[in-house]
């Protein structure tokens, strides 16, 4: 699914980021190289980005 229209940045592709680096929506973007443009995408995406931080952080239970 794409969050930012503009860009055609993908939940996928936040997802990844989030996971790599402890950026702000903004900044993703920017290092992406598909600055913000009408910013209207960037309440969801910051959810998107603290979701997936937050999921990485729950502790991962072991499988027997
Ligand atoms: S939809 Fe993301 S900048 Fe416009």
């Amino acid at each position: 699914m794409y969050v930012c229209i503009c860009n055609a940045i993908r939940e996928t592709d936040l997802r990844a980021e989030a996971r790599r680096c402890g950026d702000d929506a903004e900044a993703i973007y920017i290092s992406l190289g598909r600055p913000p443009q009408c910013r209207q995408c960037l309440e969801d995406a910051t959810e998107i980005l603290n979701e997936e931080r937050t999921a990485k952080k729950l502790p991962v239970c072991a499988l027997n």
